[in-house]
């Protein structure tokens, strides 16, 4: 008995599905099978569950850190069999399997669920794994479906392979593509690559290639330069670089034991696709590709390295796992995006691995090219084809129209306070309008209400504009109590906005606070911070004015600065030392 079933793995070890078997590899698998002990199940249906059940095993890696396999035998009550852990190489799972017998029950799915979801799924699968329940079987006959609602829900995949149709399946499965119908139990083994592919999708979800964690491998420094390095897959047995979906290469991460640069490089076959060059300081790091880089099934990563090659190394790695076909040429030289390099003569390095691992995640289309500005509404009419890394392709059509971004003057509408005891040129407030679509802009003063020639807009600094109160203003607060000053920008468009100038009765006593306006200003205002001090300042420098103790101060509009245009903080600021010493000196009398 037992001589047979080494024999029978020994024969069921060559069939290995090359293109995308061995996914466990790259993946964190946790799978329950429901296999079928009903009665209507004569023992070599039996036997031929088992040994697709071992097959299947070996081509996804059954492996203590990737694929674990749980068994259930399934009549119309469930059978424990064993756990994900219990068998983890694929000469203990044939051998457990061996006394796998036909019950005298009749078939219901029902109960195999129960077992797998309330025994297993809920609460031994490792974090981070992808979950499946694949079912053996040769009914649809549930009589709940409790359990496996619970399951779906749990994102757990659920796949069928029966003798019935695919339709008896197709509301119990998690997706169409996970059902195989109208199997025969003598010929399964034929249908292997089919079961692999539903588990091992072509496209890439989200898989990791490598080795060995690249941060807590330990290596050695390479001697080797201008030298080049091709990842390929094992040509026997499970490989950490078996490429076997197609996606988008989004990072590569690696242990580098010197500094130095390499090109990291991707071939499809011997031809060179894509390469980039990065840079490593020493350590651990990670180079994440922005655009991510389109990769097909079977591609193969490399990388030359023109001076001392700096990703580290192990040279005599051991287990299933350790390259024994990784190519190495040391007279390579650098080549370009579409250059042929003929590997098959270069040499192998056997027990060789590096620190290197790579992510491939599920690919994306984008647009690459940005619209460009006219500066009128422009709609397109694209139709595009496109085709992904996995080379199927599809045609879309989308209608963009672009529109002018408008112009808007940022800093209005605002209100501006002033004493109306000042008759000197004080600068207000300094437009801030921006345009995307205008070279230049110019603002005009459109009106005031009521009509006075107190203020004018008047150029500023570096181009910007700044609304004035003119020299010689005569602002009087029992007249007029605020104007309303109008300003039109025009760019590409045009708008218009205004200000609020409030004057303040001179004779109001009103002690000092920083006006809110002013600290408002300070936000807004486009010019130097010293024109908003300018204006604080100036503001002391009014209220101060204003106030009683002011009052018995000698006639301050007397005073030449009154008369003086003001175009400076300084100057301002001097002003209000010189008062307030007045007021001290005044306080002391
Ligand atoms: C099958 O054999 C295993 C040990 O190899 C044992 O634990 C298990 O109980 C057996 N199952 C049946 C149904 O006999
Ligand atoms: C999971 O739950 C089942 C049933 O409650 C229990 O028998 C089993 O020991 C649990 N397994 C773990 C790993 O906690
Ligand atoms: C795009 O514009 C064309 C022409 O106006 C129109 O026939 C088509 O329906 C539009 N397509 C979409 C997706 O709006
Ligand atoms: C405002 O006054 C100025 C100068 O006195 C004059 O030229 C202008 O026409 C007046 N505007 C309006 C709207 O009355
Ligand atoms: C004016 O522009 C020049 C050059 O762009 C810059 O150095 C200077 O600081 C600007 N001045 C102000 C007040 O923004
Ligand atoms: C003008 O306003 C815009 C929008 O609020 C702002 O991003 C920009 O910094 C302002 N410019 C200056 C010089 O303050």
């Amino acid at each position: 008995m037992e001589k047979n079933y080494l024999s029978t793995a020994v024969i069921f070890s060559f069939l290995m599905v090359r293109a995308s078997g061995f996914c466990g590899v790259h993946q964190t698998l946790d799978v329950v099978i429901l296999y079928d002990v009903s009665s209507s199940m004569s023992s070599t249906d039996i036997a031929d569950q088992v040994s697709f059940i071992h097959n299947l095993a070996g081509n996804i890696y059954l492996h203590s850190d990737h694929t674990n396999i749980a068994g259930i035998g399934v009549g119309n009550t469930a059978h424990y069999g064993w756990g994900l852990r219990d068998y983890l190489t694929t000469d203990d799972l044939m051998a457990r399997m061996q006394n796998i017998t036909v019950t005298s029950e009749a078939s219901d799915i029902s109960p195999g669920f129960d077992m797998a979801w309330n025994n297993i799924l809920s609460n031994s699968t490792r974090p981070g794994s992808t979950r499946w329940v694949l079912v053996f079987t040769d009914t649809s006959f549930m009589s709940s479906t409790t359990s496996l609602d619970a399951i779906k829900a749990a994102g757990i995949k659920v796949g069928f392979i029966s003798v019935l149709s695919a339709t008896s399946y197709t509301s119990y499965a998690s997706d169409s593509r996970y059902i195989l119908g109208g199997i025969n139990w003598a010929t399964l083994d034929s249908d292997l690559p089919t079961v692999i592919s539903m588990i091992c999708p072509p496209y890439c979800e989200s898989f990791d290639f490598y080795y060995e964690l690249p941060n807590s491998m330990a290596v050695i420094a390479d001697t080797n330069s201008n030298v080049g390095y091709y990842l390929i897959s094992e040509s026997k047995g499970p490989s950490a670089y078996n490429i076997h979906c197609c996606g988008a290469l989004s990072s590569v991460e690696f242990k580098a034991a010197t500094s130095g640069s390499f090109v990291l490089q991707v071939w499809r076959a011997e031809y060179l696709i894509y390469q980039t060059t990065i840079t490593a300081t020493g350590g651990y790091e990670t180079h994440v590709f922005s655009p991510k880089v389109a990769i097909a099934m079977s591609d193969i990563i490399g990388w030359y390295s023109a001076g001392v090659n700096p990703i580290g190394m192990a040279t005599s790695c051991v287990g299933d796992l350790c390259p024994q076909d990784i190519k190495i040429v040391t007279d390579m030289g650098s080549l370009s995006v579409g250059d042929f390099y003929d590997w098959s003569s270069a040499s192998t390095m056997p027990d060789t691995a590096f620190a290197i691992k790579f992510t491939i995640v599920n690919g994306l289309i984008s647009l690459m090219t940005s619209l460009p500005v006219t500066g009128v509404e422009t709609p397109y009419f694209l139709t595009m084809s496109v085709m992904d890394s996995c080379f199927n392709t599809a045609s879309i059509a989308i209608n963009i129209t672009t529109f002018v971004q408008p112009l808007a003057i940022n800093n209005l509408p605002t209100e501006v306070e002033i004493g109306d005891d000042v008759s000197f040129e004080t600068l207000l407030i300094v437009i801030n309008a921006t345009d995307p679509a205008a070279d230049s802009i110019s603002c005009i003063l459109s009106s005031i209400l009521p009509n006075t020639t107190n203020f004018r807009l008047d150029d500023y600094l570096n181009g910007t504009a700044g609304m004035f109160l003119n020299a010689g203003a005569a602002l009087d607060f029992k007249t007029v109590e605020e104007y309303k000053i109008s300003i039109t920008c025009t760019g590409m468009s045009s708008t218009e906005s205004f200000m609020t100038v409030r004057i303040l009765d001179k004779s109001v006593t009103t002690p000092y606070t920083v006006p809110a306006w002013a600290a408002g200003a300070i936000v807004v205002s486009v010019g130097s911070v010293g024109v908003v001090l300018a204006m604080v300042c100036f503001l002391i420098v009014v209220i101060l004015a204003t106030t009683d103790e002011a009052e018995v101060m000698p006639p301050m509009e007397e005073d030449e600065n009154d008369k003086t245009p003001l175009d400076d903080v300084a100057q301002m600021c001097k002003i209000i030392d010189r008062w307030e010493s007045e007021q001290e000196g005044v306080g002391e009398i």
